[in-house]
């Protein structure tokens, strides 16, 4: 099965006719398992290199015994998730013992760190290729390395990459699309690694996120979810986007991730309020509530602003959906201050937190600042805060009880045979009786009941 091949070759050539004799002789495609972790942003990554090795003659699978190409796609935001990445490449060591040729990789954030590389370069040898998110484009060529020249890789350097506009996105789901918009980040919040390991902000031009999209409703897609790190700092201009995106014909509706209330303007709320298929719903990282806390983490904001967005919605639209991002245990938080989130908590009303104990980050500002606070203290913080949240969005959701609500149902449910799961246009779960061929459309359900983590409905008359 081993071609030999001079230096000259081109990459995706040898990589198309390496595949496709492993097809003639053993009469099945060879096989990749990508895994992404972390956000919506991997997620994505992760489809985007799936459409580079389908294009070479990759087929998938979920299964680590019939994969000849693993890579771990990762997310280097805490330490937890590092932690299982280590954990997952440690259980592959046996696999790779009965199975030399196969080819284990880890790509995204954290593989874009230098200490990682050395990490794996020296206690996991069952690793051939470590590449970080500048390196993408070259997935071909590093495959190349390892399999036609035997060697183990590593890719971290930082360069400036252009954005590969014609890149192809392999995507499962087929009525529920990401499509990145911009790439980076420049806020450099003291905790966060995220600028460190994703370099400074890129963005699509328009042009190509709108021909995406148009091709993507003329598929059915039913969803569009628009991503980056900070979409209110596209450098086209984000409200403008949004109209164009609005203004595509179709029966679909976006959504987008993540803003940064420093510069959530009053032009975006109006034009989230303003065009029919953008969902009323913002996620509003708020991660602290206290202005000190919040200086220290360089946010830019204070509390004062922050409302004043919430104010400026809600006075518009009283039920529309805010979600936000919590750290607890930010080096030098006091319980009074930890207290001040939990009283914005109150004051906002979330249908939705995401809330984490701070995890120290090294190469960022803050793993250098005193923290004598320990982990489990602020684990106890945490429980408190869910406890806060979860008496505030119950009852924040009887707003829709009786009301008429329009789901794109996603698959089956947690309530039980017979039941299917969507969410509404404010982002909240529903759950109703209906039919698993209604997957993937829009269903008009009324709303019946709200529990704490969603809303009860039957499907309404035709
Ligand atoms: N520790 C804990 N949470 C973090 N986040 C980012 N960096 C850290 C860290 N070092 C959280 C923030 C961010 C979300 C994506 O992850 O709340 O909004
Ligand atoms: Fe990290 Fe702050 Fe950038 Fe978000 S805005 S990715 S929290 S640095």
């Amino acid at each position: 099965m081993m071609i030999s091949l001079d230096n000259q070759t081109d990459p995706e050539l040898f990589l198309t006719s390496h595949n496709e004799s492993v097809y003639r002789m053993t009469g099945r495609r060879p096989l990749a398992l990508i895994h992404s972790f972390g956000c919506q942003q991997n997620v994505s990554d992760g489809e985007r290199l799936m459409g580079r090795l389908a294009k070479v003659g990759y087929g998938f699978t979920k299964d680590p015994e019939e994969a000849s190409l693993i890579i771990y796609n990762t997310c280097a935001v805490r330490e937890n998730a590092e932690d299982r990445v280590y954990g997952n490449l440690g259980d592959l060591k046996a696999l790779k013992e009965r199975k030399p040729e196969l080819v284990i990789g880890i790509c995204g954030c954290m593989a874009q760190q230098k200490h990682v590389a050395d990490k794996i370069k020296g206690s996991y040898r069952q690793v051939d290729l470590v590449f970080g998110t500048f390196a993408y484009n070259e997935l071909y060529r590093l495959l190349y390395e390892v399999i036609a020249n035997k060697k183990r890789v590593f890719e971290q350097s930082e360069k400036p990459t252009d954005i590969d506009e014609e890149f192809v996105q392999l995507r499962e789901n087929k009525f529920q699309a990401f499509v990145p918009i911009m790439y980076g980040c420049n806020n450099f919040c003291t905790y966060c690694i995220v600028p460190y390991v994703r370099g400074r902000e890129r963005s699509r031009v328009p042009g190509s996120v709108i021909s995406e999209v148009r091709q993507l409703v003329s598929e059915g897609y039913k969803e569009i979810t628009l991503l980056g790190q900070n979409v209110n700092s596209y450098s086209y201009g984000f409200p403008q986007l949004l109209r164009d995106i609005n203004a595509i014909e179709g029966d679909f509706r976006i959504r987008f991730m993540s803003s940064h209330p420093k510069d959530a303007s009053d032009e975006l709320l109006d034009t989230i309020l303003g065009c029919e298929k953008v969902c009323k719903s913002l996620h509003l990282p708020l991660q602290a509530g206290s202005d000190r806390i919040l200086k220290a983490m360089n946010r830019s904001y204070d509390t004062e602003k922050y409302l004043k967005i919430v104010d400026y919605i809600r006075r518009r639209a009283p039920e529309f959906s805010l979600t936000t991002d919590i750290i607890v245990g930010f080096p030098g938080e006091t319980y009074e201050e930890f207290c001040m989130t939990k009283d914005i908590i109150r004051q906002v009303k979330y249908d939705n937190i995401y809330s984490f104990v701070y995890s120290r980050r090294s190469g960022t500002p803050a793993a250098k600042l005193e923290d004598s606070i320990s982990d489990k203290q602020k684990g106890l913080w945490l429980r408190e805060l869910l406890l806060e949240q979860r008496n505030t969005s119950s009852e924040w959701l009887q707003r829709f009880v009786g009301k008429t609500a329009r789901v794109l149902a996603e698959g089956e449910g947690r309530t039980g045979a017979g039941y299917l799961t969507g969410k509404n246009d404010e982002g909240i779960i529903v759950e109703f009786e209906g039919d698993i061929s209604l997957k993937g459309q829009f269903v008009n359900v009324n709303i019946t009941k709200a529990m704490n983590w969603a809303l009860m409905g039957e499907i309404a008359d035709k």
